[in-house]
C-alpha cells in the first residue's frame, strides 16, 4: 500500500487479537481469519492489547508473549505474515505505576508507552490526575479511544488540554469512518483537522463483528490530511516510538 521497499504497512496499536482472553476473538481460528482480514486491508504489524482490569483474571504478560508466538508460528503454516507485538489495554486503577514498575502490567512494546482506558462516563478530572500520575512516573500514557469518554467529546478545550500535558492519543478506524456513528466522526474529524491523533487502532475484536478494518480509514485520512500526518499516524510513529525501531538501530 506504501510502495513497494516499504519495510511496512498500516500499523494497527489496539487489538484484541488474542484467543480466550478477554472479550476478543474467541478461538485460534477466529485469531487466524481475524489476520487474515487484517492482512487484506493492508495492515503489517499488530500491537496486541488485550483488557487489564485489576481484580479480574487477566493473562499473565509472559503469557500474551507465549500466545504470540503460538499465533505466528501458525500463521507460518498458512502462509500469513503479520507481525505481533505485545502490548495491553489498562483499565486505569489507582496504583497502576506500582504495577507497571514491577511488571505486573504490560507497556507497549517499546517500555515506555502504556494503553490507557477509563469507564466512558469518566469524570475529566479523575482522567487528566491519572495522566499525570502516569507521567510523572515517567511513562507516556496514550489515551485508548479518546473518542469514547464524554467529559472529553463535550469540552472543546479538554483534547487540546491532555495533548499539552503529554498525553497521546488513539482513535479507533470505525470512529474515522463513522461506522462507529455520526457524533464519533464528527469528534474524530475535528481531532485530525487540529491534528491532535498520535495513532490509529482497530480495536479489533473478532472475525464477524468489530473486525480489524482500516483500509477506508486509511483512505479518508490520506483525503483529508496531508501525507506527512497521515503517513505518521497510521504507521510512522508507531513504527518508530512503540515498536522502538530507532532503539533497535541505534
Ligand atoms: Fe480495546
Amino acid at each position: 500500500m506504501f510502495g513497494r521497499d516499504a519495510p511496512h504497512s498500516i500499523i494497527d496499536t489496539h487489538c484484541h487479537i488474542i484467543p480466550g482472553v478477554d472479550d476478543g476473538s474467541r478461538s485460534m481460528q477466529e485469531t487466524l481469519k481475524m489476520l487474515t482480514i487484517a492482512s487484506d486491508e493492508g495492515i503489517s504489524d499488530m500491537i496486541a492489547t488485550p483488557h487489564y482490569k485489576r481484580d479480574h483474571r487477566n493473562i499473565s504478560t509472559a503469557g500474551i508473549s507465549e500466545k504470540l508466538e503460538q499465533i505466528s508460528e501458525l500463521e507460518k503454516e498458512i502462509g500469513l505474515n503479520v507481525k505481533l507485538h505485545a502490548g495491553e489495554e489498562i483499565y486505569y486503577f489507582s496504583d497502576l505505576s506500582e504495577a507497571l514498575r514491577n511488571g505486573q502490567v504490560a507497556t507497549m512494546p517499546d517500555g515506555g508507552h502504556v494503553l490507557i482506558e477509563f469507564s466512558p462516563m469518566e469524570n475529566y478530572i479523575v482522567i487528566r490526575n491519572a495522566m499525570d500520575g502516569i507521567l510523572s512516573s515517567g511513562y507516556t500514557p496514550i489515551l485508548a479511544h479518546i473518542e469514547r469518554y464524554e467529559c472529553i467529546v463535550r469540552d472543546d478545550d479538554a483534547a487540546f488540554d491532555l495533548k499539552n500535558m503529554g498525553v497521546e492519543v488513539q482513535v479507533n478506524a470505525s470512529s474515522i469512518t463513522g461506522a462507529a456513528g455520526a457524533a464519533a466522526k464528527r469528534f474524530t474529524a475535528g481531532l485530525l483537522r487540529n491534528r491532535l491523533i498520535d495513532f490509529i487502532g482497530t480495536d479489533s475484536h473478532g472475525a464477524r463483528e468489530r473486525t480489524p478494518e482500516i483500509r477506508k480509514c486509511a483512505k479518508l485520512i490520506y483525503k483529508k490530511c496531508d501525507r506527512e500526518y497521515a503517513d505518521s499516524i497510521l504507521f510512522g510513529r508507531a513504527y518508530e516510538e512503540l515498536l522502538a525501531y530507532k532503539a533497535l538501530t541505534r
